[in-house]
């Protein structure tokens, strides 16, 4: 959470570092700042977005070739203007933005204090601006080495660029658990936590690695360690363009990413399922495929969606390749012992690759000598970079904060895993292997067809906008969609929503069923069709309005349900990928129309590196 942008060069800095903030809010919008290194040091910061802050800015001082600019998703103290980055030391010589935490701050801020430091604002942040201003004037060294000691000195994660006003040329930039990527130009240089700030001005980009730092002039780039080891960058060509990254005509980035699932799907397989539609292969596994034909347990651990996905994967795994799976959540996974050695295989989800809980479980799993497999989306991304080996997702950049695109493409991935591995081992037979891939490579022109009811969604969401509460229930492979589907509800309408598998909604839920009371029922054509059937008539009994999706063609629900909303025919085991579909977009037009901030809820952000 948080995203930092810094800028070197020639160019004014002010519009590169205000535009790269606008590309990283997805990753926070509590306050947002910048500072300026003109001669002096210029601060702007404000509460509010990006735009309350060119608001703010509109008739000030923005002239500068070097700056540095932070939106912030709050940790340690409110969402304010004093909180909000950059923050200055006391004696004003450094300018710090800091994406991260500061875990050990209060014994840090009890031992400056006692050495007369005064802090204004309640953030970690603050003391490691005056920290690293404490080893610079009591050491009498470079503002470098004030950096590197003070990092030594820190407990916790940042991705951080510090400015000094006695070294007006350069800046310097570390990481630790907090990504960071340095744009290189001609004479200019670029920090920021993603490249999409970046890529409008260069393709060339350095990863970051944990406790590197690079101290940037406007003509050179030096890289090293904190223990002031040198380092040979590699500059590596980023793959991204920019209509990528913009709406492009769409009044959502969520609404363009659902719309986009055809393609990104697509995109997910190209390359990996044959033209011919007989064979898959998946580069980044060859090397673990054995391991993974003869593993006899998988553990799938993510968070949120990822988290639901893995969901998915778990029946796929189970039902295709008959290898026993658990799905954990990497929060609970890392905090409980959990029992993990060498035989064990670990697949780690997560569209960002930098949640920060998913990291450190894949660290336990590491220590304990499992194999882990990532699955992931953001290219050179830390987890994609801590795992074994893996396979990108390939969805193109996910922007709107609610994932869409990702979920799709994690269950398409993890889809290709199954099959591939059931049919290694022998235990996919022929047929069933070949109608997989041919099902699976017909997904996109379905779910083409899914976006084209859209007026449908639409109506729904108009009739039931106001609902207090709604019920998501679903079986077999679409119990996971049904928590995806209440997810995305509450996430961007703030409406509370429970996802249930159907036959457990006699266990408690169904008390709360009454007429106001909207319930999703994902009842598709699959081998618990009649079983759900019978928790739609439960419903129905105590007046609930029930909402199902259903397979084309379906007659029976067609009775008994208040709305039906149809989607194609498809193998069992690839449904979700389309009933997910309608969830999606319902979840979108409610939010839309009970005016809420779709790309940016409230409270959330779409990379979580806090723990
Ligand atoms: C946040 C996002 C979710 C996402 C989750 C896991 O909560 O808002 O959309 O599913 O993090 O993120 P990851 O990048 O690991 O998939």
């Amino acid at each position: 959470m948080c995203g930092i942008v810094g800028y070197i060069g020639y160019r004014n800095a002010y519009p590169i570092l205000i535009n790269g903030l606008k590309r990283l809010e997805y990753r926070g919008y509590d306050s947002a700042g910048i500072a300026l290194l003109n001669g002096e040091t210029t601060i702007y910061k404000r509460k509010g977005k990006v735009s309350d802050l060119e608001k703010f800015v509109e008739s000030g001082d923005i002239s500068g070739t070097l700056g540095i600019g932070h939106t912030r998703w709050a940790t340690h103290g409110e969402p304010n203007d004093i909180n909000a980055h950059p923050h200055l030391s006391m004696n004003g010589i450094f300018t710090i933005i800091h994406n991260g935490i500061i875990e050990n701050y209060t014994s840090l801020k009890s031992r400056l204090t006692d050495r007369g430091y005064v802090f204004k604002s309640e953030t970690d942040t603050e003391i490691l601006a005056n920290l690293i201003e404490y080893i610079y004037l009591k050491g009498n060294v470079s503002a470098e080495l004030a950096v590197r000691l003070a990092l030594t000195k820190v407990v916790g994660a940042y991705g951080l660029v510090v400015l000094c006003n006695r070294e007006p040329d350069k800046m310097i930039a570390a990481r630790k658990s907090s990504p960071l990527v340095l744009g290189i130009g001609e004479g200019e240089y670029f920090v920021a936590s993603d490249a999409t700030p970046i890529i409008e001005y260069t393709d060339r980009v350095i990863y970051l690695n944990n406790e590197d730092v690079a101290v940037i002039s406007r003509d050179e780039l030096v890289l090293k360690t904190i223990k002031n080891d040198k380092l040979i960058p590699n500059i590596q060509k980023v793959d991204l363009g920019i209509s990528e990254i913009e709406k492009n005509g769409y009044d959502h980035f969520m609404l363009k990413e659902i719309f986009e699932q055809p393609r990104s799907i697509l995109d997910t397989f190209r390359g990996r399922v044959s033209h011919d539609k007989a064979s898959i292969h998946l580069g980044g596994l060859f090397s673990v495929e054995e391991r993974l034909v003869h593993a006899k347990r998988i553990v799938i651990i993510g968070c949120g969606t990822s988290w639901h996905a893995g969901m998915v994967g778990e029946y796929l795994f189970e039902d295709i390749a008959r290898i026993s799976v658990e799905v954990e959540y990497a929060s609970e996974f890392r905090y409980r012992n959990p029992l993990i050695d060498k035989d064990d295989i670990v697949i780690a989800i997560s569209q960002s690759g930098e949640t920060a809980d998913t990291l450190a479980a894949i660290q336990l799993a590491k220590d304990r000598g499992a194999l882990v497999l990532g699955i992931c989306n953001v290219v050179g991304s830390s987890i994609s970079r801590e795992t074994h080996a893996g396979v990108y997702m390939h969805a193109g950049p996910e922007i709107g904060v609610a994932s869409t695109k990702a979920f799709t493409a994690q269950v398409t991935v993890l889809a290709m895993m199954a099959i591939l591995t059931g049919y290694k081992k022998g235990v996919l037979e022929e047929s069933r292997y070949r109608r997989l891939i041919e099902e699976l490579s017909g997904i996109p022109e379905k779910i083409e067809r899914i976006l084209t009811h859209d007026a449908k969604y639409k109506a729904i969401a108009e009739e039931y906008q106001n609902a207090g509460n709604f019920l998501y229930l679903g079986r077999g492979y679409s119990f996971p969609v049904a928590l995806e589907g209440a997810l995305k509800l509450k996430e961007i309408s703030y409406i509370h929503a429970e996802g249930y598998p159907a036959a457990e909604m006699k266990h408690g839920p169904i008390a709360l069923i009454d007429r106001n009371m909207p319930v999703v029922v994902i009842a598709t054509n699959d081998k618990s069709y009649e079983k759900i059937v019978s928790n739609i008539q439960e419903v129905k009994a105590r007046n609930g309005i029930v909402i199902a999706i259903v397979s084309e063609g379906d007659t029976i629900i067609r009775n008994m349900a208040d709305h039906v909303l149809e989607i194609p025919e498809a193998m069992e085991e690839l449904t979700s990928l389309l009933s997910v579909i309608p969830l999606q977009l319902i979840a979108y037009h409610i939010a839309v129309l009970r005016g809420c901030n779709v790309d940016q809820p409230r409270n959330l952000a779409k990379s979580v590196t806090v723990e």
